[in-house]
C-alpha cells in the first residue's frame, strides 16, 4: 500500500538571501521528497518564508519600505532561488497569511483553556531614543560573567555563559548606540512543566538518540515556562485580548507549517493517522521542534511529527562559512557561476543522515564532480550515445549475455539504494551508483566498442545498447539527486516519466533520441570567481559594518562583473529636519591614506580637523581609490559627531562623504570637497 507522507524543511528567514548553509537542508529535503514520489507514495512538502520578528522590522525600518513589501521581495526572491536549485515544493507560502494567523490563535486559544498560559512582570531593557523593549540581540554590553566587552544580550560568545540582558554591564541599544533603562513589562508565558511526563516519553519516540538524549537532561528539573509574547512595535500577530501584545515570533513559525499546508487544500492530511510526517532541521532549531513544538501540537489537539530530522551545520573548507574569506556564498552567487547539479551531487556525495556538521572542500567539490558525475556517470552516455548516433544510425540493439549480466547487477542494486535514500543516507546511495557505473564503464572499456565499430558493427551495437541501458538505470537511481538531467536522459531513450519501478526495464531495438548535453566539468577557476564575488556582497544578517548600507551596496556592485542583475537601490526612510540637523558636517585635509592589511576594502585616514584635532577614519571605498596616496592632501567633508566606533582594524572616528557612480574597477567615487566640483580621481 502506498504511503501518505508530509514533509516539511525549516521555514528561511524572509530577511536574509538563502545561502549555501540553508541549502544543505532544502536540498536533502528535496532528494528525500523526490525519492517518496517515485516510489509511487503521496508525498506534499510544505514550506514557507519564516516573516515575523524584529530583525524584519528593523530591516525594513532600515531600508524605508514596510515589513510587507519587504516579506513580498524576499518571498519572491527566496522561491527563485529554490526553484533554481531544483528544489520542488508542492506549496511555498507565508507566515504572514490568514490561515496562520487563524491557526495562531486556535493554539493560543487551546493552551490557554488548558490553563497553560502565565503572565509574570520583569524588568527589560528599554529604549528611550528608540522608543522599544530591546530583543537580547540588539543589546550588547560586558558579559556578567567573565567580562568580555561588546557581548549580546543572551549569552557571551567568550565565556558561553548565558544570562538576561538586563544583567550586562554597560548596556548599549546596537541600534543608536544609547545607552538603554530598565523598564518593567507583562509578558505571557507557556508553562511546559504540565506536559513534562507527555514530552518526556514523546522526545526519544521521535527523534535520535543523540538528540533526545541531550533534549532528556533538562527533565530532570520542572521544565521552564517559554516567554511567548513580545512587546510593541514588533512585525507579527497580535495576541488575542492584549492588546500591543505580539505572539513571539517562533510561536506562529511552525505553525505555518500547517498553515501552509492548509492553503494547499490539504490540511484533511495533518491529523490523519495514516499520514506520515517529517520535519527536516537543523541542530540549531531542536529545542523549538522537539520541545516547544510538541507541546503546543499536543495541547491544540494536533498530531506531532512521525519523526524529527535534524541534519548539522555547513563548513566550507573545514571552517565556519566566513564572509570575509567569501565562504559565506549565497544561493544565487553560486548560480552565478556554478551549475546547480554540481552542488546537489556533491552535497548527496557527503550527506549520510547524521547531526555530524557537513565540510564542501573546494577543491574536492570540483574534483569529485568532475570525476565522478562527469568522468565516470556522464562518461558512459556520451562516449556510448554519440558513437551510436554518429555510427550506428542511433538504434539500439539487442543485449547480449554478458550484457544481461551488467544490466541484472544494475536491476539488482535497485531495492538497497532505495534503502539507503529512504534513511537519509545519501552518501551510500551515490557509492552504489559509481560502483554501478564503474561496472558499465568496465564492460564497456573490454569490448572496445571504438575498435570494433570498424569491423564488427553488429557487436558494437549490442556492447552500446547494454553500456547504454546501464546508464539508463543509473539515472534513474540518481533523479532523486539530480531531477533535470534525469529527464534529459529520459529524452534520450524516448520515454515520458520515469518511476523508481522503470529500472527494471530494458530498451532495445528501438531508436535512440538525439543525444543532448547532460553534465560538463566544472573548474576550479568558477570556484574562485565565486568566491571573489561572495566576499563583494555587501553583509548581512547582524554583519554591520561603519560604512551606510548604500557604500557598502556601491562595493558590490563594482566588483560584481559576473553576477547580472543589479537591483536599484530603494531610498531609505524619509528623515526630518531635525534628523538632518543633528549631522554635523566639518571640513578637514587628508594627512595620511593607506590600504589596510587584510582588508580588501578599507583605507585608514587620518583627517586634520583643525581646532578639533586630527581624527582617524575607516571608509570602504578601496576599490576605487587603488592608489591611496592620491587622496592625501584633499579637503574632504566628513560627519564630526558621528560616535566613535569599534572596528577589527581599529576605532573609527568618523565618517567621510562620497559620492558617485558605482561601476567596473570601482567606478567612480569622489569625496565631497568643500569647494565645490568634488575632487575628481583618475
Ligand atoms: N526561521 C527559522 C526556522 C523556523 S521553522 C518553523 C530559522 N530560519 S533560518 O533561515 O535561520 O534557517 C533555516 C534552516 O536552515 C534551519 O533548519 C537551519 O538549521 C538551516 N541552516 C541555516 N544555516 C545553516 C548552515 N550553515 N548549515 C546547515 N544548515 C543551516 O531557523
Ligand atoms: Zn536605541
Amino acid at each position: 500500500m502506498n504511503r501518505k507522507i508530509i514533509v516539511t524543511s525549516a521555514l528561511p528567514y524572509a530577511n536574509g538571501d538563502i545561502h549555501i548553509g540553508h541549502l544543505v537542508e532544502y536540498i536533502q529535503t528535496d532528494f528525500w521528497v523526490r525519492f517518496q514520489k517515485m516510489r509511487g507514495n503521496e508525498c506534499v512538502y510544505v514550506c514557507a518564508d519564516d516573516t515575523h520578528g524584529t530583525p524584519i522590522m528593523i530591516r525594513a525600518r532600515k531600508e524605508g519600505i514596510t515589513p510587507e513589501e519587504l516579506i513580498k521581495r524576499s518571498h519572491a526572491q527566496h522561491l527563485k532561488d529554490f526553484t533554481d536549485f531544483q528544489i520542488k515544493f508542492d506549496n511555498y507560502y507565508t507566515t504572514n497569511s490568514p490561515e496562520n494567523k487563524e491557526l495562531s490563535e486556535e493554539f493560543y486559544k487551546a493552551a490557554e483553556a488548558k490553563g497553560y498560559i502565565t503572565r509574570k512582570t520583569t524588568p527589560q531593557l528599554y529604549c528611550e531614543k528608540c522608543q522599544m523593549f530591546l530583543p537580547d540581540r540588539f543589546v550588547k554590553g560586558i558579559c556578567p560573567k567573565c567580562g568580555a566587552p561588546e557581548q549580546y544580550g543572551d549569552s557571551c560568545d567568550k565565556c558561553g555563559a548565558t544570562y538576561a540582558a538586563e544583567e550586562l554591564g554597560s548596556p548599549k541599544c546596537t541600534t543608536c548606540l544609547g545607552s538603554p533603562i530598565v523598564k518593567d513589562s507583562e509578558h505571557l508565558y507557556y508553562e511546559l512543566e504540565p506536559q513534562h511526563d507527555y514530552l518526556e516519553k514523546w522526545i526519544p519516540e521521535h527523534t535520535t538518540s543523540d538528540v533526545s538524549n541531550k533534549l532528556l537532561e533538562w527533565f530532570k528539573e520542572p521544565l521552564r515556562a517559554w516567554c511567548i509574547s513580545r512587546d510593541a512595535p514588533y512585525f507579527g500577530f497580535e495576541i488575542p485580548g492584549c492588546k500591543d501584545k505580539y505572539f513571539y515570533v517562533w510561536v506562529d513559525a511552525p505553525i505555518g507549517y500547517i498553515a501552509s499546508l492548509k492553503n494547499a487544500g490539504k490540511i484533511e492530511m495533518w491529523n490523519d493517522p495514516n499520514v506520515e510526517l517529517y520535519h527536516f532541521i537543523g541542530k540549531d532549531i531542536i529545542r523549538f521542534h522537539c520541545l516547544f513544538w510538541p507541546g503546543m501540537l499536543n495541547a491544540a489537539g494536533f498530531k506531532g511529527p512521525t519523526k524529527v530530522f535534524v541534519h548539522g551545520f555547513l563548513t566550507v573548507n573545514g571552517e565556519k562559512m566566513s564572509k570575509s574569506k567569501g565562504t559565506f556564498v549565497s544561493a544565487r552567487t553560486y548560480l552565478d557561476n556554478l551549475p546547480p547539479e554540481a552542488l546537489r551531487y556533491y552535497y548527496a556525495a557527503k550527506l549520510g543522515g547524521t547531526t555530524d556538521d557537513m565540510d564542501l572542500n573546494l577543491s574536492d567539490f570540483v574534483q569529485r564532480v568532475n570525476s565522478d558525475l562527469v568522468g565516470k556517470i556522464t562518461n558512459i552516455a556520451s562516449r556510448g550515445g554519440q558513437m551510436l548516433q554518429k555510427k550506428l544510425g542511433g538504434m539500439l540493439g539487442q543485449i547480449d549475455e554478458e550484457g544481461k549480466a551488467l544490466i541484472k547487477k544494475c536491476v539488482d542494486a535497485g531495492e538497497t539504494i532505495a534503502k539507503h535514500y529512504e534513511e537519509r543516507k545519501f552518501n551510500q546511495a551515490l557509492v552504489e551508483i559509481c560502483r554501478l557505473a564503474d561496472a558499465a564503464n568496465e564492460y564497456f572499456d573490454k569490448r572496445e566498442p571504438w575498435k570494433s565499430v570498424k569491423t564488427d558493427e553488429e557487436f558494437t551495437r549490442t556492447t552500446l545498447t547494454a553500456a547504454l541501458n546501464a546508464f539508463r538505470i543509473i539515472a534513474i537511481y540518481l533523479k532523486p539527486v539530480l531531477p533535470m538531467y534525469a529527464d534529459k536522459a529520459m529524452k534520450l531513450f524516448g520515454e515520458s516519466s520515469w518511476s523508481w519501478a522503470s529500472a527494471s526495464e530494458v530498451k532495445e531495438n528501438c531508436a535512440l533520441g538525439p543525444y543532448e548535453y547532460l553534465a560538463s566539468r566544472i573548474d576550479i577557476k568558477q570556484v574562485e570567481a565565486m568566491v571573489e564575488a561572495a566576499k563583494a556582497k555587501p553583509g548581512e544578517s547582524g554583519e554591520v559594518s561603519h560604512e551606510s548600507r548604500a557604500s557598502k551596496n556601491k562595493d558590490a556592485q563594482k566588483q560584481d562583473t559576473i553576477t547580472t542583475a543589479q537591483t536599484a537601490e530603494p531610498l531609505k526612510g524619509e528623515i526630518t529636519f531635525a534628523d538632518f540637523d543633528k549631522i554635523d558636517l566639518r571640513i578637514g585635509v587628508v594627512e595620511s591614506c593607506q590600504i589596510v592589511p587584510k582588508s580588501s576594502k578599507l583605507l585608514k585616514f587620518v583627517i586634520d580637523a583643525g581646532s578639533l584635532g586630527k581624527r582617524t577614519i575607516f571608509s570602504g571605498i578601496r576599490q576605487a581609490y587603488p592608489e591611496a596616496e592620491k587622496l592625501i592632501g584633499k579637503e574632504v567633508v566628513f560627519v564630526a559627531n558621528l560616535a566613535p566606533r569599534k572596528m577589527s582594524v581599529g576605532v573609527s572616528e568618523g565618517m567621510i562623504l562620497f559620492a558617485g557612480e558605482p561601476g567596473v574597477n570601482g567606478g567612480v567615487v569622489t569625496p565631497l570637497s568643500p569647494a565645490g566640483g568634488g575632487v575628481i580621481v583618475s
